[in-house]
């Protein structure tokens, strides 16, 4: 499997601060926002990633994360002139896709909890059809809305309703067989000239392919779209951080764990970072784990 973080767009909503930069290069507390949705790809096991972005922004990504080999990953980065919308990541990603199924995941999409790496691992082992998230909110007319009966069978799929059929808000992290490709070609914009990614995934539910996994209160789906929410984010991800000890969104933490690097890569780059506090964490890494006789392995997001 193969993954895509959508990563462009104009930011509009947190102008001024994105005219010179774009929106997934801002910090969440102390790190860059894209270092959370690319930790959410690495936890599903996924190191063949597809970044795109606008013609500007692109340099500044390749600056930020290079082709992926300091984390054992592969990067490759494509550019969408104009946000012609979510779907469109399928055809901007075709040739990178081939025959591969993917994961595309939204570049301001933060989750963090309980389970998480479990459940992405389960999304992605499965090959067939579309796998989506049904996570609740009180707001869920900010979102796209999916209704579903007791056994996870969908019942309706709509994007931003005024009056939402349920409370389970569908988040920007989509699991799909490589079908998505033909679909998202299909599909006629919508009225606000945008090819949907409901639209892609209510191909999926008219051919009986499309499941629906719920997100469980243990797992926080943090929203980046406006300073507020940006704020809120930060300060959750200080909180847990500085109780913990342990860090949210760790890249090279992840890629450590995951076996896509060694103790040594992780030591090094820490030495690049060392000023920081995240390279000073990166450095005591290593003893936080002998300290647990690495007989428990936290579990890292
Ligand atoms: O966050 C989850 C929601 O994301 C879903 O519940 C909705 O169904 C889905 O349509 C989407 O809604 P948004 O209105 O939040 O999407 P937005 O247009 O804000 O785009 C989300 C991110 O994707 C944003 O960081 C910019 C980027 N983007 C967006 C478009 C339309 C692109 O890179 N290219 C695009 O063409």
């Amino acid at each position: 499997m193969k993954g895509i973080i959508l990563a462009g767009g104009k930011g509009t909503r947190l102008y001024p601060s994105t005219i010179s930069i774009s929106k997934q290069l801002l910090s969440v507390y102390d790190k860059p926002m894209i270092y959370y949705p690319l930790s959410t790809l690495m936890l599903a096991g996924i190191r063949d990633i597809l970044i795109i972005s606008t013609e500007e922004a692109l340099p500044q990504f390749q600056t930020l994360l290079e082709d992926g080999s300091w984390l054992g990953v592969k990067f490759t980065y494509a550019c969408q002139n104009q946000p012609r919308g979510l779907a469109d990541a399928f055809l901007v990603g075709e040739s990178f896709l081939g025959t591969d199924s993917v994961c595309l995941i939204l570049g301001d999409n933060i989750f963090y909890g309980n389970g998480l790496s479990q459940m992405l691992m389960c999304a992605a082992e499965e090959n067939q059809g579309a796998t989506i998230f049904g996570c609740y909110v009180s707001n869920p007319s900010d979102f796209g809305v999916v209704e579903y009966d007791t056994d996870g069978n969908v019942l309706s799929l709509e994007e931003k309703p005024q009056n939402p059929k349920s409370n389970y808000a569908v988040p920007g992290l989509y699991f799909y067989d490589n079908t998505v490709v033909g679909i998202a070609k299909q599909i006629q914009p919508s009225s606000r000239g945008e090819l949907e990614i409901t639209a892609v995934n209510n191909v999926y539910f008219a051919q009986n392919r499309l499941k629906v996994l719920p997100m469980r209160r243990g797992i926080a789906w943090l929203d980046t779209g406006t300073h507020r929410t940006m704020l809120k984010a930060a300060n959750f991800v200080e909180t847990i951080q500085s109780r913990q000890g342990l860090y949210i969104s760790c890249i090279e933490e992840i890629a450590w764990h995951k076996g896509f690097i060694t103790l040594e890569q992780l030591l090094e780059r820490g030495k690049i970072l060392k000023n920081s506090d995240y390279g000073a964490y990166l450095l005591r890494l290593g003893q936080i784990f002998k300290k647990q006789n690495g007989s428990e392995r936290y579990e890292s997001t």
